[in-house]
């Protein structure tokens, strides 16, 4: 008995040693100490002996217990010591090492133009609203007086879905839109992106945003038209900014006219950036023309309004400076940081 407890012992103790981690260590414990270990059947059998050798013995199996406990309590710090050194070996953080730079994103230069608009027209009391991109051809011509044979549903121009569906071409179907809901009176922009089927250079895409906007109430004036118009751009480029209404042609409006603000680089003396004219085109505008009231729903005997439309593109390259509108669309990083 005596020689199998040593046998058992040393045995113990060349599997502890051996152990190369916590896991395997646990397994040698196990094999020894568990319910079903070595020492615990030598410990069982001890019924086998004489009742006076039980004594002794069980003194004996108890030192050897302890003296592998001990073992396996030494070599399983030294393990942990070991396993922790490995761990911060690995992560070891080089604190000399130059920091990666955080790279914020921000606003487009046409989102900042767009939020600085409707800034402008919120603050006069207008509600921005949407229409959507695919509209029908009713909308977005014969509503707007502009019947079947006019020059701007020629194909070169329009997206066709079908014979009734197109990419809309201009904000302005959202005029109508909000006249037919019967709501007055109206004071609103719609934002959105419209489509042509134009080749891309500096200054077309096929695909652009423009902004509209509409007032209907009663007693609206072309008064109200200028003094709004004048306000906006004087808010959008500078204080100093004048405004010329110029006679033009809309078949939605009448009387019609296209909006020049003074150029802002040269204050209207002329310059590159106005080409010379000291004049810089920024939208187009009208008073509604009664027929499209009416085909709204709306009586032109009784209310009368104003609208406009301008492109979002043309006022973020001019409030921006930029001379190629593809840059806008490019995603350089290059040229969208600088904004
Ligand atoms: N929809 C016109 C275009 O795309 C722009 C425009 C002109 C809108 C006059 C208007 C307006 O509301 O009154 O060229």
């Amino acid at each position: 008995m005596k020689e199998k407890l040593q046998k058992i012992k040393e045995e113990a103790v060349r599997n502890i040693e051996a152990s190369a981690d916590l896991s395997r260590l646990n397994d040698v414990r196990v094999a020894i100490l568990g319910k079903k270990g070595e020492l615990t059947a030598v410990l069982k059998s001890m019924k086998d002996l004489l009742p006076e050798e039980r004594p002794a013995f069980g003194q004996l199996v108890n030192d050897i217990r302890a003296d592998i406990e001990r073992k396996l309590e030494e070599a399983k710090a030294a393990l942990e010591e070991k396993e922790l050194m490995l761990r911060l070996e690995q992560e070891v953080i080089d604190v000399t090492l130059p920091a990666k730079s955080n790279r914020i994103g921000h606003r487009h230069p046409n989102t900042i133009a767009l939020e600085e608009v409707e800034r402008i027209f919120i603050g006069m009391g207008y509600e921005v609203v949407e229409g959507p991109e695919v509209e029908l051809d009713y909308y977005n011509f014969e509503a707007l007086n502009i019947p079947a044979n006019h020059p701007a549903k020629d194909e070169q121009d329009t997206f066709y879905v079908n014979e009734e569906i197109v990419l809309r071409t201009q904000t302005s179907p959202v005029q109508v839109r909000q006249m037919e809901k019967g709501k007055l009176p109206i004071r609103m922009i719609a934002p959105g992106r419209v489509f042509r089927s134009d080749e891309v250079d500096a200054t077309h895409s096929p695909s652009f945003h423009q902004i509209e906007g509409l007032v209907i109430d009663r007693h609206i004036t072309f008064a109200d038209l200028k003094g709004t118009l004048e306000a906006f751009a004087r808010e959008l480029f500078g204080e100093e900014t004048n405004v010329k209404f110029r006679p033009h042609h809309f078949p939605f409006t009448e009387p019609s006219a296209e909006v020049d603000v003074t150029c802002f680089k040269c204050g209207g003396k002329g310059c590159r950036f106005c080409k010379g004219s000291g004049w810089i085109e920024i939208l187009g505008c009208g008073m509604v023309h009664p027929r499209v009231l009416r085909m709204s729903g709306i009586d032109p005997e009784e209310y009368s309004g104003f609208a406009f439309g301008m492109g979002l593109e043309r006022i973020a390259l001019l409030k921006y400076e930029i001379d190629d509108m593809r840059l806008l669309y490019e995603n350089d990083e290059r040229f969208l940081r600088q904004f």
